[in-house]
């Protein structure tokens, strides 16, 4: 182990802290976390810990979904600035106004939103749980979906909801391209495709496989095939090819790192150690927006 993971792996004892981090992080910071994992687990895992400091390693709603969760913990960013596209294209004014013209309407909400947002909401909901939720509502409920559109249009053709979509979309996903993945399946026709359900409709219709990153890492492991197209965040390749090391595993842009979430990959080692030894940056929240926030998390919790 190198010198700053050694030192990481020492202050973390000596503080008492996890680090938590998504599977879009860079491998180094994979390996000097306590749990790699979706959205979905990382919520989970923030809410069971009886660590006294949590790090997050991934963007900016996830840690205030550790935070909403478990209060009473200090929860540290390495970089406060590593936001999400989608999260920022859905503004709580904005859904606000909304939601006041269409009385009467459900919000869901994509995890990947501010905690102003999810204080708006019904219900959360992540790419892991989302079906299943949908399918539990009245199908006779009206929906507000916010903020993913291509999320958005998979539910409804899924469980065929005619949910109102907002305009939002993932700046790394919404520009994969179906002219590439024709061009990866050309070049390797043995493999089958698994893509994140953030992309585009058209990118979809031509998959074999739609999942969160944790339900794509299942199919991998479970499914006999040994070549896959994975059409999603590179930084998944890692724990990907971990579990899997006897099968060939390709992104959608081999040898792009640019095509990749800059916003994840703004977590890194030396960020890490320092955040952990100077206990900051904190991400802090005001009581009354937690508690409001709390409320639509606790209900995806409970019904997933
Ligand atoms: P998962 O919930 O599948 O981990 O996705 C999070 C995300 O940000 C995808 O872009
Ligand atoms: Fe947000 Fe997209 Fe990055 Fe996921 S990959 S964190 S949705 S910008």
């Amino acid at each position: 182990m190198n010198n700053l993971k050694q030192q990481i792996v020492t202050l973390k004892k000596e503080k008492n802290a996890i680090i938590l981090a998504h599977y879009y992080t860079l491998p180094e910071v994979q390996e000097v976390a306590d749990f790699v994992g979706d959205s979905l687990g990382l919520a989970r895992k923030a809410a069971e810990t009886d660590s006294d400091i949590i790090l997050f390693a991934g963007v900016h709603f996830m840690a205030e979904t550790a935070k909403i969760l478990n209060p009473t913990k200090k929860v540290l960013v390495p970089d406060m600035s590593a936001g999400c596209s989608l999260a920022d294209s859905c503004k709580a004014e904005k859904l606000a106004e909304y939601k006041a013209k269409h009385p009467g309407y459900k919000v869901l909400s994509y995890v990947n939103c501010s905690a102003a947002v999810k204080a708006l909401s019904d219900l959360i909901v992540t790419s892991g749980n989302a079906l299943k939720l949908v399918n539990q509502l009245p199908e006779d409920e009206k929906i507000i979906f916010v903020p993913d559109g291509n999320l958005g249009d998979y539910i409804n053709r899924m469980t065929g909801r005619e949910m109102l979509l907002w305009d939002g979309a993932c700046c790394v996903h919404d520009h994969y391209e179906v002219q590439q993945l024709e061009k990866m399946k050309a070049e390797h026709p043995e493999a089958l495709v698994v893509a994140h359900p953030e992309c585009r409709r058209e990118m979809l219709e031509k998959v074999d496989f739609i999942g969160s990153t944790a339900a794509m890492l299942n199919y991998i492991g479970e499914n006999e095939a040994k070549e896959f197209i994975v059409v999603t965040e590179s930084g998944i390749l890692y724990e990907m090819q971990k579990r899997n090391p006897d099968k060939v595993l390709y992104t959608l842009y081999p040898g792009q790192p640019e095509r990749d979430c800059v916003n994840m990959k703004k977590n890194n080692l030396e960020k890490i150690y320092n955040t952990l030894l100077n206990e900051e940056p904190e991400l802090l929240m005001d009581e009354e927006l937690r508690q409001k926030a709390l409320v639509p998390i606790q209900r995806m919790l409970e019904m997933s």
